[in-house]
């Protein structure tokens, strides 16, 4: 089931996979249709917890499987003087944003974030926010045992780059290994219980909350 699902959503979000297909032959406006209609789960979020999420204008915020920018376009908006970086591995997706968004401020990188490579560029950033919005639950790896130890290199990143805050907005369940819940065909995600990535954790405070579109794990570093 790993290994099926692994390659099933290279294929899924690949350049002609069902993900992303329709993004390659709009036009301009049907893409500014596209970028302005999006929902944000980041912002059903901040709506109900603003005051543990402490995000202020001119903090940086990097968004982990930003997709064609669902929560940057709200970031954008709601904090016009931050910097923020949307990592994504579809091309089609960053193109759109790219195409449409006004702001200088974006900054938009294309990677496969399972991959080895991606953990340590990661670890070299530094970011006050770092977010994955319906992401964190498509790393998948070959195997049961591979798919823990490549989520644990990309928390343990996810950490060293986060100053502030890690939010995890994503289907979850209280399952101590990862587990494949089929979605459709060319789609699994991973579920397991989320908090076995910060146990023992002397930095982060971690808490998981309900809000509107699900549940989110949100993690914050302790100021020393
Ligand atoms: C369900 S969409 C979520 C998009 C957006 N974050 C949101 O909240 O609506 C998942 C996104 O993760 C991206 N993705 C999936 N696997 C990835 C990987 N290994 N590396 C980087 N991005 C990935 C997909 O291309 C897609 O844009």
């Amino acid at each position: 089931m790993f290994q099926r699902y692994q390659i099933q959503h290279q294929v899924h979000y690949g350049p002609t996979g069902r993900g992303y297909d329709p993004l390659s032959k709009m036009s301009r406006s049907e893409m500014v249709h596209r970028y302005e209609n999006q929902q944000s789960r980041l912002r059903l979020l901040h709506d109900r917890y603003g005051s543990l999420l402490s995000y202020q204008d001119g903090d940086s915020f990097l968004d982990l499987g930003c997709g064609t920018g669902q929560n940057i376009r709200w970031l954008a908006g709601a904090f016009p003087q931050s910097c923020l970086c949307g990592v994504d591995t579809n091309r089609a997706a960053l193109d759109l944003v790219r195409t449409v968004s006004s702001s200088e401020d974006i900054v938009l990188v294309e990677r496969d974030l399972s991959e080895a490579e991606s953990t340590s560029w990661l670890a070299s950033k530094q970011y006050d926010h770092i977010i994955f919005s319906h992401s964190f639950s498509l790393m998948i790896g070959p195997s049961r045992y591979e798919t823990r130890q490549m989520r644990s290199r990309l928390l343990e990143a996810t950490k060293m780059a986060a100053t502030k805050s890690i939010v995890i907005l994503d289907d979850m369940s209280f399952e101590t290994a990862p587990t494949i819940q089929p979605e459709q065909r060319t789609r699994g995600v991973v579920t397991e219980d989320l908090f076995v990535y910060f146990d023992g954790e002397q930095k982060w405070s971690v808490c998981m909350v309900p809000y509107e579109a699900g549940r989110a794990l949100v993690a914050t570093k302790h100021r020393n």
